[in-house]
């Protein structure tokens, strides 16, 4: 599952995570994190959202509150967690907590979850923290960086609305007449924490996950790992395996293509040289995906893309060939404004552009929407 040569440059316990994915000991451990309060379920509930997505953000608006009211008794204010909520504020919020009370909410976890360097703990041994963030997803566990890391280039993304986005456009199934499920193949480019394929688990019979970003892949191999999930390959690549020596048996070619893009450069003020490679990519990045794509995909395979979109429409509509449908979700004069784009290289030859309006109730886009 792991290759060893791409995770060295992670300050993480790279080579533990790896060791316990391959032994089965990170999906028993994902089983008992779910069944002490890190399911979706208990999450949403906790935080109070309807997405667990929207845990992190709605956490740290209620965070604001509690700082402006306690800015005194911060952190201890927190010293009195309901067990239920342990979890869940350290792995998804981020949040330091009294070490004493993750231990014996863990159990005889406490030690495995040191090992892994899950947990660190503050110079005088009282605090916790999760040094990664991980959001139940679904029946996965996706693990990425904290909401609060922002900044640095190999941040691996914490899923936002983008993903939940992404996943709503996914098919329902890949398999048609003559095609069992066994022999289908789904490649996700620019995997960050692998959520679009964990949160999909079985669509598939081989999936593989690419990033440029290392960090990212060994977070996503960390988060199938946990979720138990052993159908799912993550490797680094820029776009996708492009040399033959990166290749191989088994790759490609795709009948689906999966692609949450950064945004060009060109279309939003960047922070400078340490904006994360999720946010922000150069230019040419999309064009490349584009022009190469097509060779990759298997007869009436399909593309997804989720991505910025220029207020004159997008461009893609304008030179695929076969069909094309798009639409964008962000309302017209809010920037950046984003969207999905669907392709069927051998669809018949339309292109359907439209704009569609989310609501709190439904706030992220169906498959329904983009093909319907
Ligand atoms: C918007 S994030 C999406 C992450 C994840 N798929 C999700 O939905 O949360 C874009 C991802 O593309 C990756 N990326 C940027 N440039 C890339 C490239 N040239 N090849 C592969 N991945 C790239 C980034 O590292 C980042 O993980």
């Amino acid at each position: 599952m792991a290759d060893p040569s791409d995770c060295e440059p992670l300050g993480y316990a790279a080579a533990a995570w790896r060791r316990a994915c391959n032994t089965g000991v990170l999906t028993g451990l994902g089983r008992r994190l779910q069944a002490l309060g890190l399911s979706e379920r208990a999450v949403t509930q906790c935080f109070g959202v309807r997405c667990p997505g929207h845990a992190p953000r709605a956490f740290r608006a209620r965070l604001g509150r509690i700082a402006a009211s306690a800015a005194k008794s911060w952190p201890p204010v927190f010293e009195t967690v309901p067990p239920a909520a342990v979890l869940p504020y350290l792995f998804v919020a981020g949040l330091r907590l009294p070490a004493e009370c993750v231990a014996r909410r863990v159990g005889d976890d406490w030690p495995l979850l040191r090992e892994l360097a899950l947990v660190s703990l503050s110079a005088d041994r009282i605090l916790a923290q999760a040094t990664v963030a991980i959001l139940p997803v679904g029946r996965a566990l996706v693990v990425s960086d904290r909401a609060d890391r922002e900044r640095g280039r190999d941040t691996a993304l914490i899923c936002d609305d983008s993903a939940f986005h992404t996943i709503g456009a996914v098919p329902g199934r890949l398999a048609g007449p003559g095609r069992d499920r066994a022999g289908t193949r789904w490649l996700d480019v620019g995997t960050g924490s692998g959520i679009v394929p964990l949160a999909r688990p079985g669509l598939a019979g081989s999936v593989l996950g690419t990033d440029i970003n290392p960090r990212a892949v060994a977070m996503a191999r960390l988060g199938a790992g946990l979720s138990g999930i052993s159908d799912v390959t993550f490797r680094v690549a820029d776009l996708w395996p492009g040399t033959r020596s990166d290749r191989v048996p088994g790759d490609g070619p795709w009948d689906l293509i999966t692609f949450n893009a950064p945004i060009p450069d060109h279309a939003i003020l960047a922070g400078g040289e340490d904006e994360p490679l999720y946010r922000v990519g150069p230019a040419d990045l999309l064009p490349r995906f584009w022009a190469g794509v097509g060779a990759l995909l298997a007869p009436r395979g399909e593309v997804i893309v989720h991505s910025w979109q220029p207020e004159s429409g997008y461009p893609a509509c304008l030179n695929l060939p076969g069909s094309v449908s798009a639409i964008r979700y962000t309302p017209r004069g809010v920037g950046p404004a984003f969207g999905l784009t669907l392709w069927r290289p051998d669809g018949p030859d339309q292109c359907r552009s439209m704009a569609v309006t989310l609501t709190e109730n439904a706030s992220h886009v169906t498959r329904a929407l983009l093909d319907p």
